[in-house]
């Protein structure tokens, strides 16, 4: 049985009181059923760190270098990362493939970085509207998932996966829960076939989540919970999808 995993993405939003507010609204709607994390920009990971210690709330990172050190201006590496405990970090997102031009490749080089020290990536995957209009979700998805697994290699089965279609992420405009069924079944199939361990491995859901659609789209059989953006800003939104079981 695969636990529910919700991870809010805040992107670019926050400030220290919006945050402190956010996390204390978290915070204080414990216990949760599922696991529950939070991905804040690099400037918040200590505070976030310091106000969730001693909680079940877990932090990430949205980004991290493939390099472990060196005249990388602007970036944070996996061991920076991993040196105060940070748990998750998201790599691939379909904001940094656009407009930081990251490839498939860099994404797995990304992903090995974080899982070398023992920081879970989260990575996502995800088709644009005009790649499915012309029927190509399937091999876009499967193309980002194959870089990944044939980067992590015997490791593969240790991260997490996050099926993203560009087109629903901040449109207001979901997959349908059998829409995103479909491409999960298929990328659960991929990482079986890949590792052997598919079946225990989770698989979010993220683009217009938001509290009056994510019971249905948890409930599907190979949704295993959702990475949510607009509406983890909000506690009382990213509770309500915090709590949204399977049925
Ligand atoms: P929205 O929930 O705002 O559509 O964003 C989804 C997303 O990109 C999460 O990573």
């Amino acid at each position: 049985m695969r636990k529910t995993l919700v991870v809010g993405n805040w992107k670019m939003h926050g400030s220290r009181p919006a945050n402190a507010e956010l996390l204390a609204g978290v915070l204080a709607a414990r216990p949760f059923l599922a696991d529950v994390a939070v991905c804040v920009p690099f400037v918040y990971l200590t505070e976030t760190a310091a106000t969730l210690a001693g909680s079940d709330i877990r932090w990430g990172a949205q980004d991290v270098s493939a390099h472990m050190q060196g005249a990388y201006t602007g970036e944070v590496s996996a061991p920076m990362l991993a040196e105060f405990g940070c748990r998750y970090v998201l790599v691939g997102h379909s904001e940094r493939r656009a407009y930081h031009a990251e490839s498939d490749e860099l994404v797995a080089a990304k992903a090995q970085a974080a899982l070398g020290k023992g920081v879970t990536p989260i990575v996502c995957v995800g088709e644009t509207l005009a790649e499915r209009e012309a029927g190509q979700t399937e091999a876009v998805v499967k193309r980002q998932l194959s870089a990944v697994i044939h980067t992590l290699a015997h490791c593969a089965a240790e991260m997490v996966v996050a099926y993203e279609p560009v087109w629903a992420i901040g449109t207001g405009r979901t997959a349908s829960p059998e829409q995103a069924q479909a491409v999960h079944a298929v990328l659960r199939a991929q990482l079986q076939a890949a590792t052997g361990r598919g079946d225990a491995m989770r698989i979010l859901y993220g683009g217009s989540v938001k509290p009056d659609n994510a019971a249905t789209l948890f409930a599907q059989p190979d949704i295993d919970g959702g990475l949510i953006g607009g509406a983890a800003l909000k506690a009382a939104d990213f509770v309500a999808i915090c709590r949204a079981q399977a049925a």
